[in-house]
């Protein structure tokens, strides 16, 4: 009895754990994930009022923009993820960090910016 008990409790952790892992999977949680990973302190968003100095870009109307990073890459889905999984990789100097996104999260960065025209 006990040890089903502890089961079933264990088994509802698990549930709650995966849940939370797949959390963060569509473009409209974008806004949240931005916020979660720090992303707000250097950039603006639309909508959001983080204050200034900005550190990097405003993403307003990254969407349409066909180049990033200064017009030195195409902004295309494929350099997008490298550039979130790895900026230092992509452009040694820059002052974005690795943020350790999994690519579930980049994914949902990648949908969500998708959405600013
Ligand atoms: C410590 C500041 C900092 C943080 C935190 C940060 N970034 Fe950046 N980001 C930058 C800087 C600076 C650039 C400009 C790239 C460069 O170095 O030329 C940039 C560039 C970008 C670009 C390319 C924009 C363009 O128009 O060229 C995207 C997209 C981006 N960041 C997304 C993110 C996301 C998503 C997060 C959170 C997971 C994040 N950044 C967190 C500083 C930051």
């Amino acid at each position: 009895m006990r040890f089903q008990h502890t089961k079933k409790l264990m088994l509802t952790a698990c549930l709650i754990s995966s849940f939370t892992q797949i959390g963060y999977a569509t473009e409209a949680d974008g806004p949240a994930l931005f916020e979660k990973k720090g992303c707000l302190t250097c950039h603006h968003l639309p909508g959001t009022t983080n204050a200034p100095p900005m550190m990097g870009p405003s993403l307003n109307g990254l969407n349409k923009k066909h180049r990033i990073l200064d017009g030195s890459m195409r902004n295309s889905e494929k350099n997008m993820r490298k550039w979130l999984k790895n900026p230092r990789a992509v452009k040694s100097t820059t002052l974005m960090p690795n943020l350790g996104l999994t690519d579930t999260e980049i994914t949902t960065f990648i949908q969500y910016f998708k959405t600013l025209n």
